[in-house]
C-alpha cells in the first residue's frame, strides 16, 4: 500500500499526535458501546511501548466550532485509562497553552487526550492556521480514525500535510481489508446491499453494479426494484418516484455483466410488530394490504448458493426488518452462511455500516467475518468509490 508504516518511524521520545474516533454512543453520561475506544488501543499501546508520547485528538458530536460543555471529551479519559491500564491526562483545549502544558508534562510512553477538536471553527474548515496550532504539539501524525476519514478536516486531513503522516494500526487493517474486498478482490465478487431506501444508496448501487459480478438487493429498497419490474408490492415501503432510476441501475448492471439478485419470494404481514402473523408469498401473490418485510426462503437459498460460488463478499444493509422477528430470518441465515464460509477460509467476507453491524451481531456472527467495519458514513463513501480525504492525505 502506498503508505508509510509505523514500524519505520523513529518513535522514542517523539510526540505522536494520534487522530482517533471517540465519537461514542452515550446514555446519561455513560458510554454504551466502547468499540471505538477498544479499536484505538493497539496503536496507543504500540506507540507507548516504543517510548513515544501519545497525544490523542478526537471529535465528539457536532458542536459546530463552539465550546459546548456537554460535548466535552473529558468523560472519555477515565474509561480509556481503565482499558489501557495506564493514566490518561486530559487537556481542556486541543491547541494553545492548555494543550502545551499537558503535552510538555508527559513522560515518554505517557498518554494524553486533548479536548474536542470541533470546539474550534478551524477544524471543520480545515483552516491551515488551526492545523499548524495542532501540529505544534507533535513530531509526527498518526491517523487511526477511518470512520472520520470522509471528512476533510484539520485533524483528519490538514495535519497530514504538515507532519510526517502514518496510518495507525486500526486504519491500516481497515484499508487492507477494504482493498481485499473491492480494490483488488479475488473474483467472483458478490455484493449484498440492503436497507430501506434506494434514494440513500444511489451512488453506492451505481458504483457496485459497474464493479461486481453479482449484486443482491434486499430490504425495503428491493421493493422499489420489484415495483419497477411491474410487480405489485401492496402497501410496502416503496419509492415509486424512483422506478426509472431503478430501471437505469438494472440496465447498467446488464451492460456491465453484473447479475442482479432481487427477491424471488417475500415474507409479508399486515403490520410490523414482533410475533405478528407472517406469510411467505410468491411475488405474484402479494395482496394490496401486504407489507413486504423480509426476503423469502427461496431468495435466501439462492443468495446462499451465490455465496458458495463467490470468492469475495461485500455486505452493507440488512435484507429485512431484522430488528422485528420473524423478519430477521433471511438476514440471519445469509449472515450465518457467509460467516461459515469466511471462517473456513472459502470466502473473504467484509461488511460495514451501522445497521449491518447490528444485524451481524444479532445473528451472532460478526466475529467470524473476515472484517467488519464499524465506520458509518466513511464505509459507505468508500463503497461508493469516493476518495476519502483522510486516506488520500496519508498516501506517499
Ligand atoms: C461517525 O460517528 O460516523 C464519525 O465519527 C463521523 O462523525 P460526523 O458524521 O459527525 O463527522
Amino acid at each position: 500500500m502506498p503508505f508509510r508504516t509505523l514500524d519505520t518511524a523513529d518513535l522514542a521520545g517523539k510526540r505522536a499526535l494520534v487522530r482517533v474516533d471517540f465519537n461514542v454512543p452515550v446514555d446519561g453520561g455513560k458510554i454504551t458501546d466502547d468499540t471505538r475506544l477498544r479499536a484505538a488501543l493497539p496503536t496507543i499501546h504500540y506507540l507507548s511501548t516504543k517510548g513515544a508520547k501519545v497525544i490523542l485528538l478526537a471529535h465528539f458530536d457536532r458542536p459546530k466550532g463552539k465550546v459546548v460543555p456537554e460535548m466535552s471529551l473529558a468523560f472519555v479519559a477515565e474509561p480509556l485509562g481503565k482499558l489501557l491500564e495506564q493514566e490518561v491526562a486530559f487537556a481542556s483545549d486541543c491547541v494553545g497553552p492548555e494543550a502545551a502544558k499537558v503535552v510538555n508534562g508527559l513522560e515518554n510512553g505517557g498518554v494524553a487526550l486533548l479536548e474536542n477538536v470541533r470546539f474550534h471553527a478551524g477544524e471543520e474548515k480545515n483552516d491551515p492556521d488551526f492545523a499548524k496550532a495542532l501540529a505544534a504539539n507533535g513530531d509526527l501524525y498518526v491517523d487511526d480514525a477511518f470512520s472520520a476519514a470522509h471528512r476533510a478536516h484539520a485533524s483528519t486531513e490538514g495535519l497530514a500535510k504538515i507532519l510526517p503522516a502514518y496510518p495507525g494500526l486500526a486504519m491500516q487493517r481497515e484499508l487492507e481489508a477494504l482493498d481485499s474486498a473491492l480494490g483488488n478482490p479475488r473474483k467472483p465478487v458478490l455484493g449484498i446491499v440492503g436497507g430501506s431506501k434506494v434514494s440513500t444508496k444511489l451512488d453506492l448501487l451505481n458504483n457496485l453494479v459497474a464493479k461486481l459480478d453479482r449484486l443482491a438487493i434486499g430490504g425495503g429498497m428491493a421493493n422499489t426494484f420489484l415495483y419497477a419490474q411491474g410487480h405489485d408490492v401492496g402497501g410496502s415501503l416503496c419509492e415509486k418516484d424512483l422506478a426509472d432510476t431503478a430501471r437505469q441501475i438494472m440496465a447498467t448492471a446488464e451492460k456491465s455483466g453484473c447479475e442482479l439478485l432481487l427477491p424471488i419470494d417475500v415474507v409479508v404481514a399486515k403490520k410490523v410488530a414482533p410475533g405478528v402473523d407472517a406469510e411467505t408469498r410468491e411475488l405474484s401473490e402479494v395482496q394490496p394490504d401486504d407489507l413486504i418485510l423480509d426476503a423469502g426462503p427461496k431468495s435466501a437459498q439462492r443468495l446462499i448458493e451465490a455465496m458458495e460460488s463467490s470468492n469475495t463478499l461485500i455486505w452493507n444493509g440488512p435484507l429485512g426488518v431484522f430488528e422485528v422477528p420473524p423478519f430477521d430470518e433471511a438476514t440471519v441465515s445469509a449472515a450465518k452462511h457467509a460467516a461459515k464460509l469466511a471462517k473456513g477460509g472459502k470466502i473473504v467476507a467484509v461488511a460495514g455500516g451501522g445497521d449491518t453491524v447490528a444485524a451481524l451481531n444479532h445473528a451472532g456472527v460478526s466475529g467470524d467475518f473476515t472484517f467488519v467495519s464499524t465506520a458509518g458514513g466513511a464505509f459507505l463513501e468508500w463503497m461508493e468509490g469516493k476518495t476519502l480525504p483522510g486516506v488520500a492525505a496519508l498516501e506517499i
